[in-house]
């Protein structure tokens, strides 16, 4: 099976299967040095679009604001299947069509309070201090669209890796790769 295949069969599979390890990726952005952190898969559109959650205030929002450009890895351990994908990152606030579909997904369930503390992510908390939660909000979810993938499958007869990149009829375009 062509990898592109198999990685959109397997991203896809993740939306409705919890236990799927591609549940979980690595996002990174671009900071002052590169920044890579796990994230929760909330959904792979039909495109190859991701979405996930986040809180508004976060640097890796700040870091989004300063440069798009943004890339996840994912990692399937029995199919030794790693995708790398670079895309571009869209901000899902206030004035995106989503916004409110996806905030109330969020209030369906335990997490929105991840959203709330008074400070924000990646402040201090003085010694001993309580964790404060506010009445204030700030979710957000990040959309990824794909630009490029690099797919690399390893296995005992062989290893292969291939490249996509979107031609200008908008179809991934496969590049066969030294693995
Ligand atoms: C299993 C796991 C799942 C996580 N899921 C998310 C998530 O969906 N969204 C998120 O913003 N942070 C998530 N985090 C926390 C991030 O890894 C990161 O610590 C946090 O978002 C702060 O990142 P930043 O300071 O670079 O913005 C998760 C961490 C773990 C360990």
């Amino acid at each position: 099976m062509e990898l592109l295949t198999l990685a959109k069969a397997e991203l896809r599979r993740s939306n409705a299967d919890r236990k799927h390890p591609f549940r979980y990726f690595y996002f990174a952005t671009l900071g002052e040095f590169p920044e890579v952190r796990t994230v929760i898969n909330r959904k792979v559109d039909l495109d190859l679009t991701l979405t996930f959650f986040t809180d508004a205030r976060s640097p890796k929002v700040q870091q989004i604001r300063k440069n798009k450009q943004v890339s996840a890895l994912f990692y399937h351990p029995d199919k030794k299947l790693q995708i790398r994908m670079n895309g571009l990152a869209e901000l899902v606030d206030k004035n995106h069509g989503d916004f409110d579909r996806l905030l109330n997904e969020v209030k369906q369930t335990s997490s929105l309070k991840d959203y709330t503390t008074l400070q924000a992510p990646g402040s201090s908390v003085p010694d001993e201090a309580e964790l404060l939660f506010g009445d204030e909000v700030y979710f957000l979810a990040i959309k990824i669209k794909p630009i490029k993938f690099d797919i690399l499958q390893l296995g005992r007869e062989g290893h292969r890796r291939s490249a996509y990149a979107k031609n200008e009829r908008g179809e991934w375009e496969e590049m066969v790769l030294v693995p």
